[in-house]
């Protein structure tokens, strides 16, 4: 029986700047986006050929086991933007700000955007909201920062929207998304995340822009797709949003491997002789002689 390897041959790669992500959207070729919060995860996305990586202030619910994204600092975002940053050497890397980091003073979201790539190895930022946010992403993308929009559900507004809902269900909704849609492209966004609308506004959107759209829960009509990799692995429990694909069950996974460890240590099958260390014969007797030790 032969074996097929079902990992894509990523050859000669290139890293992948917000240069790369407008060519895609020119050529029709769709940008692929996941999240990840920690290096074993980046390692092994960037080994697969992902684009883009965005340590995700989706972080608080699916690792640190918040109730929301609220409560995540700038220093909880650093410390695993560094732990991505050093497992992944390709693909484009985008820190999301957390909540309160952008939204006091344009000066704050500077400083913090900032240190997103100062010492947290990040290639640019994320910032969720509209008109309202102009002022702070213009200036961060004059202090020479990339950054991607994020329009529709935004989850650092859930108490404002109601809840994890979706958006531009009626046409009032959707005409200000699009607004919204151009206003962050005039502003300078490089690209621009589309979460939970419905499939032919996130379409439409994406063809009135000329920065790539990355759409979560939007269909299939945006420039690129992103998700939470955390529910593309089954390893988020508490629930799975009806656009999520689950490409494996880690969860279960992780509960059966757990429990054998567990059942082998009670019966006292692990550690077997190939899990221990022996030690020279003459160093052993040396060694009980040394200790006074009856057998010796
Ligand atoms: O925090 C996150 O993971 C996100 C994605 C849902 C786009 O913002």
């Amino acid at each position: 029986m032969s074996t097929v390897s079902v990992l894509p041959v990523v050859s000669s790669r290139k890293k992948v700047t917000t240069l790369t992500f407008r060519q895609k959207k020119e050529r029709g070729e769709p940008i692929s986006m996941l999240t990840a919060y920690d290096y074993p995860t980046a390692l092994a996305m960037d080994q697969a050929g992902i684009d883009s990586i965005l340590v995700g202030d989706s972080l608080g619910m699916v690792v640190l086991g918040y109730e929301n994204t609220l409560p995540v600092t700038m220093e909880e975002m650093l410390h695993h933007s560094r732990a991505v940053a050093r497992g992944a050497k390709f693909p484009l890397l985008v820190g999301d700000m957390p909540f309160m980091s952008y939204q006091v003073s344009v000066e704050e979201a500077v400083r913090n955007a900032g240190r997103f790539l100062q010492t947290g190895g990040m290639d640019a930022v994320k910032l969720e909201g509209g008109r309202e946010r102009l002022p702070a992403i213009r200036a961060i993308v004059e202090a020479g920062i990339p950054v991607m929009g994020h329009l529709g559900l935004t989850p650092q507004s859930v108490h404002q929207l109601g809840g994890f809902r979706a958006q531009g269900k009626t046409a009032r909704a959707a005409m200000r998304l699009l607004e919204d849609a151009r206003l962050l492209e005039e502003s300078g966004c490089f690209s621009l995340v589309i979460e939970s609308v419905p499939a032919q506004l996130a379409e439409y959107i994406s063809h009135q822009v000329s920065i790539p759209t990355i759409g979560i829960g939007a269909g299939a009509g945006c420039d690129g797709q992103v998700l939470v990799s955390h529910d593309l692995l089954g390893l988020f429990e508490r629930f799975t949003p009806h656009f999520v694909k689950k490409y494996a069950n880690l969860h279960d996974e992780m509960q059966k491997a757990f429990a054998e460890y567990i059942t082998d240590v009670q019966s006292a099958q692990f550690p077997a002789a190939q899990h221990s260390l022996g030690m020279d014969a003459a160093e052993w007797s040396d060694f009980l002689q040394a200790a006074g030790h009856p057998l010796a």
